[in-house]
């Protein structure tokens, strides 16, 4: 006999885990763990990263319209978990992880390095769908590392040991 389920609440599974990185307008870098994201275009190629306005980052990505969605791999566990923990309102996060931070090609936010893709987006709509704040961010460029990347310009991803954090 089939019972009802009661709980709805994060119910399509699975759900990637990734960290959104971001910047304030006064230079200040951050990044979080976030599993309420996904594609949402096709062409043009667009993804969707749900934010809590409670998150210091969520004031950061207003302000700037801009982030970058990073994969990340199974050895990135212990940052992912930090970051994912601890708010950047209380300490430079990406500073005492000691992470590698690079630059943005197109967008004015930082990339975390040791991710095996990052993806910049430009925030071209949102929508305040209850407990998050859904961004659209229209894919700007995406790096990858060296042998990721498949004669025809695409991502092996069969290569990555994605993180599956729980
Ligand atoms: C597995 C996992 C998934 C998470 N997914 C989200 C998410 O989708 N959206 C969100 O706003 N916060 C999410 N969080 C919580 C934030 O990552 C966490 O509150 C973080 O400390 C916020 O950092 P900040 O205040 O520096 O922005 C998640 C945390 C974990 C551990």
């Amino acid at each position: 006999m089939e019972k009802n389920v009661t709980d709805f609440k994060s119910c399509l599974k699975p759900m990637p885990d990734i960290l959104v990185s971001c910047r304030s307008k006064d230079g200040e870098d951050n990044a979080l763990a976030v599993r309420y994201a996904g594609n949402c275009s096709y062409n043009p190629p667009m993804i969707m990263v749900g934010i809590v306005p409670s998150r210091h980052s969520y004031n950061m990505i207003k302000e700037t319209g801009v982030f970058v969605v990073n994969l990340v791999s199974e050895d990135q566990r212990e940052q992912y978990a930090y970051l994912g923990s601890r708010s950047g309102r209380d300490e430079d996060k990406l500073k005492a992880l000691g992470m590698n931070v690079g630059e943005g090609v197109k967008v004015n936010a930082p990339l975390l390095l040791d991710s095996p893709v990052s993806i910049e987006c430009k925030v071209v709509d949102s929508i305040m769908t209850g407990s998050h704040e859904m961004f659209v961010g229209k894919v700007e460029y995406v790096h990858a590392k060296e042998d990721l990347i498949k004669e025809n310009g695409s991502i092996d991803y069969s290569k990555i040991d994605l993180l599956k954090f729980r």
